[in-house]
Parts: C-alpha cells; structure tokens; sequence
C-alpha cells in the first residue's frame, strides 16, 4: 500500500510518499519540499498570505514531482494524508483542500492528522517501529514534551512553552545578531567558533519550584537583546560566535535536561527528538551524551525529516491505515489550534 502526505502548515510546501509493507516500518518513495522561506525572509518572519498564496502555486507541481520521483502513478495510491493542524489557516486551508480533491478524485480515503505527531511518526522512516517513548518536539511554532505510549494516540501532554517557541527564540536571537531568517541554522553554524561559557545567560523556569516539564525562552532572548545592547553602548564589536554559542547552550541545555528527566520520570527507556530545532548539531549531541547517562536510548530523524515536510505526514497515514484506522470525513476542517492530543481529525482514536 502507498500513502501520499501533503503539509503546507508553515512556509514548506512537502509532498511525501511512502510504502507500506504488512508488519513493517513504512519506506520512503519520495519528499519534495517546496519553500517560500526566502519571500519571508526580508520581513523576520512568516508571512501568513505570502505562505497561502505560494502553497497553491507549489502544491499542484510538488505532487507531480513526488509521483514522477516514487516512479508511481496515481492509481497506485492507496490513501492521502494531510497535516490538519496546527499552523496557520490559510496555509493549512491550500493543504486541506488539495489533500480533498485528491482524495476524491482517486476514490481512496483521507486523513486529517496532527502535525505534532507527524514529527514524531517521520522517525519510523529511518528507525523502524516506534516503542513507548517521551517526545521533545521543537519548533518554529511548538517545543512540547509529549508522553507517546502509540503513534496512533492517545499522547499525553507533560509540557509546553509557556511564551516563545524555541525555534522562534533561535530566529528572534538571529536577528538581533544580524543573521538571516530563519536563524536557526545560522546559530548553529556560526556557534561551532564560538565558546559555549563564554556569557552566562539565564535557564529559564528551571528553579525548584518550577514548572518541571515547560519552557520559558522570552527571558533568555530579552537577556540576550541586554547584552548585545550593552557591548554596543560600549562601542565593543559583539562577538557573534561566542553569543550565538552560549545563547544555544542555555536552549539545550534546557530542553535535553527536561526532556531526559521526563523520560525518567515516565519511567520510559526511549527519547525521541523532533521540530525544525531537533536539526541542531548542539542539540543532537547534549541530548546523545545525557541520554547514553541515564541509559535511555535517543532516537532522532536525520536533519532533513526534522524540519517541515510531506513524508511525515505521509509516514503518520501510513501507520494509521495499518491500524485500520477510520478516515477522515471529506468536510474535514484545518483547525489552526489543533489540540496535541488529536492525532487524527473526525475519528477521535480509541486505543
Ligand atoms: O519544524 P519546522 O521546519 O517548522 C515549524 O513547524 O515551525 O521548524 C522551523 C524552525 C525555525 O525556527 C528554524 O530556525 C529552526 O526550526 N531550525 C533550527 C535549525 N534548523 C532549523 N534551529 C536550530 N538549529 C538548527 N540547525
Ligand atoms: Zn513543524
């Protein structure tokens, strides 16, 4: 069985497609990205229209390219999966709707899925079936840490941010050391010269009585901003390797410490990293060394499936019509503020 992923919840229009084989993790086929980062870029951020209106120029020629590149043709497709929520409306609407007529058309059934998990599931991808685990999602728009006893659901939120996302914190931190959008991977490239104790900026919400599974990155960037601010007053040139280096250790140093004690906590042995943000060389590595200490295995897709992309979307349907799940209906909403705990949209899953 083949199953098409479409997600346009952001700025990447992703169409993937995998195989699925009776009692195995799904195969890749194809993952053709089509990004409108570069038309945000002089503004610092996405631009909701600016997104729609390239979604549905990109969306009609993506599928084409996925179906030439999986060398199948549409007759082959057994169900099309599409990224319902959360993101913005009109970028999930260009998605929906496509996901619809395709649907339709092909007379195959449709799921409405989570993005959240569709993070999670892309790691089947490249590792095989998922065992219970805790999952440090982080992203431009989301950093949470889910409990996930089945991709299928349901997930049990343990944390969330309480203010800015951790990818918004690496962009907003880009900008102010003048970096291009999206900041992220400026961060983490230009942070390799940098020393990581070089400043010591704050950890936020991890005193004793403190939320023990959420974040707070809006304290970090403000002291950030301060001490950029401060050299420049002085007249000192800022060093941006030594500021991009310890700004990303207090992030990670964060999110792997609460993820791992999460882990623990829920007594589970498997720590899966996902978002945009799990692409960060930094991140990847602390959290490698502190879950080889406490004996948990970590579990990370490679950075190219972490970010934005239609085969997770793809690899999460999948895994829903080996469990038979039941479609979506066709007047299947995008819901902007899709609850994490709805994996999959009009068919509430009962485990
Ligand atoms: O998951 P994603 O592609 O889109 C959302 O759902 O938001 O994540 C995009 C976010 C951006 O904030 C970007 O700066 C960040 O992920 N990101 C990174 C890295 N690569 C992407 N952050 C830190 N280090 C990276 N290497
Ligand atoms: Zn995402």
């Amino acid at each position: 069985m083949i199953v098409l992923g479409i997600e346009t919840s952001c700025d990447e229009t992703g169409v993937g497609i995998v195989r699925l084989e009776p009692g195995a993790a799904p195969t890749l086929l194809a993952n053709e990205i089509a990004s409108s980062v570069e038309q945000h870029a002089r503004f610092g951020g996405v631009v909701p229209e600016v997104a729609s209106r390239a979604h549905l120029q990109a969306i009609v020629p993506a599928v084409h390219r996925a179906l030439t590149t999986a060398g199948i043709r549409p007759a082959d497709v057994s169900a099309v999966a599409v990224t319902a929520g959360p993101g913005l409306t009109g970028a999930l609407l260009v998605g929906v709707a496509a996901a619809k007529a395709y649907a339709a058309a092909w007379e195959v059934p449709l799921y409405g899925v989570n993005h959240l998990s569709a993070h999670v599931a892309v790691d089947t991808l490249e590792h095989g079936p998922l065992p219970p685990c805790v999952a440090l999602l982080v992203s431009g728009g989301h950093s949470s840490l889910l409990d996930v006893p089945d991709l299928a659901g349901p997930v049990t939120p343990l944390g969330a941010t309480i203010d800015d996302a951790a990818g918004e914190a690496f962009d907003k931190v880009a900008r102010l050391l003048g970096l291009p959008f999206p900041g992220g991977p400026h961060i983490d490239r230009v942070a390799r010269a940098g020393d990581p104790g070089a400043v010591a900026f704050p950890r936020g919400l991890t005193g004793p009585r403190d939320a023990a599974f959420d974040f707070s990155f809006s304290g970090l960037k403000t002291a950030v901003a301060r001490h950029v601010e401060a050299l420049q007053r002085a007249g000192t040139p800022v060093p941006v390797p030594d500021v991009a280096a310890s700004f990303q250790e207090a992030v990670v140093d964060v999110l792997t410490a609460k993820a791992v004690r999460a882990a623990r906590e829920r007594g589970m042995d498997t720590l899966l990293l996902g978002g945009g943000v799990a692409a960060n060389s930094r991140l990847r590595a602390l959290a490698q060394q502190r879950c080889a200490t406490a004996g948990i295995t970590m579990r990370v897709p490679r950075p190219g499936l972490c970010t934005d992309n239609g085969a997770m979307v793809a690899a999460l349907g999948a895994h829903l019509l080996a469990g038979n799940a039941q479609p979506s209906p066709l007047d299947l909403p995008a819901d902007s503020s899709l609850p994490v705990t709805e994996i999959l949209v009009g068919q509430p899953v009962t485990r």
